[in-house]
């Protein structure tokens, strides 16, 4: 059922500019959806005069029953495709361990030796979890494989559930690498890059201390630029470092993690297109202190919320929990939440199509049971969302 009106809405958050909202709020709303993209929305009491004559017949209408409708969410940061899991690594984090980016390798040598069976298993299951909580649109890193086999295989596998596939060969130096990293790098740039530029829209790569240098992670996303790939980047998120800077610099669609970040790189960010991407989920993780949303947004930068679900430092696939945690812990309000969420996330992936409930935009929406979108923060941990459409396609 990809047409269908969708009516009776209690708050719709289209993320289409009305005045000064940026959430674009219109109350007892109802969207028309066509062939799964939207055709219109808007006021109840407008539904166009075409709809409201012969030209409704035939084409379902969906009662939201008063509930909100939000853009299904985009969540622009995933490591989803990996083997085994480090739940004892969080239970030692718990009990006082540091966080560090060395665990990576432990999920490297489990995803070496699973096979692409298990890897898709566990793959579709984390989509299906996604989709569950809300979110249509999804990016997929590679990065535990660090080899050129296990990264093209990790690249193939992700290309089967996005097409916002990241090349992040450059996670952390492969143990085959120990004390050579510059050799290391030769190799993503060199056979690695090669064998998943065709799978990939994207290189990433992790600047940040126990992972890559300033030099090394400019070689890795140049070389992802001449292979046609978009950049984003890991950075600022163990501790304060050159990853905003270079990212600002090579025009990087989004920054993630931020969590140290010095006046420079806020007004770096600021001057530029590129998206600050916070991951609450992580600090939630590893009990560092948030990254301060507030500072960035009065300061005029763009801000994404992503889940980073990852085994290491965020297992969760929740944007719900990422909203909450985002309004709770960073002083974002509940509308600057869902915004980050959905329209930022977009931004973070350059995308026009998704992220907003408008004309022309894909039907990505989500029905939630509560009157209104403040509620995935005042009800945080209560499982609100209850039907989900992704190109006017429910489940
Ligand atoms: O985004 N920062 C680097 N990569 C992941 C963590 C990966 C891991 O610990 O396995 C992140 O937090
Ligand atoms: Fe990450």
């Amino acid at each position: 059922m990809s047409t269908f009106l969708l009516s009776n809405i209690g708050e719709l958050t289209t993320n289409a500019r009305l005045d000064a909202d940026p959430c674009g709020t219109i109350l007892d709303a109802a969207v028309l959806v066509r062939e799964g993209r939207v055709a219109w929305a808007g006021p109840r009491t407008q539904i166009p005069d075409a709809m409201a004559s012969d030209d409704l017949t035939g084409v379902t209408v969906v009662d939201a029953a008063g509930g909100a409708v939000i853009p299904g969410f985009v969540d622009s940061h995933t490591h989803l495709v990996f083997g085994g899991d480090r739940a004892e690594e969080f239970a030692a984090r718990m009990a006082g361990e540091r966080y560090a980016a060395g665990g990576i390798r432990t999920t490297v040598a489990a995803t070496r030796a699973a096979t692409d069976d298990d890897l898709r298993r566990r793959l579709h299951a984390l989509v299906a979890e996604c989709r569950a909580q809300g979110t249509t649109t999804l990016e997929v890193k590679t990065g535990y494989g660090l080899d050129v086999e296990t990264e093209a295989r990790l690249a193939r596998l992700a290309a089967e559930v996005t097409d916002e596939v990241t090349f992040l060969g450059a996670h952390v130096v492969a143990p085959e690498f120990a004390d050579r990293a510059e050799a290391y790098v030769d190799l993503v740039v060199g056979d690695m890059l090669d064998a998943v530029a065709p799978h990939a829209r994207w290189v990433d790569v992790f600047c940040d201390e126990g992972a890559f240098t300033a030099h090394q992670s400019r070689r890795v996303l140049e070389a992802g630029r001449a292979a046609g790939l978009g950049i984003r980047v890991h950075g600022n998120q163990l501790g304060y470092g050159d990853g905003v800077r270079l990212a600002v610099e090579l025009d990087a669609a989004a920054v993630d993690h931020c969590t140290f970040l010095s006046d420079d790189d806020v007004f770096a960010l600021a001057g530029s297109r590129t998206v600050a991407t916070l991951l609450p989920g992580v600090e939630f993780s590893t009990r560092q202190p948030y990254p301060d949303a507030r500072r960035l947004i009065d300061a005029g930068v763009t801000v994404a919320l992503a889940s980073d679900c990852n085994p290491g430092s965020s297992f969760t696939t929740s944007m719900p929990l990422m909203v909450a945690l985002a309004v709770r812990e960073m002083r974002m309000t509940p509308a600057e939440a869902v915004w980050a969420a959905t329209a930022g996330g977009a931004r973070a992936l350059r995308r026009t199509d998704v992220g907003v409930i408008a004309p022309g935009a894909r039907a990505d929406l989500v029905l939630l049971d509560a009157p209104s979108r403040v509620h995935l923060a005042y009800r945080p941990g209560v499982p609100l969302v209850s039907r989900v459409w992704k190109d006017g396609e429910e489940g």
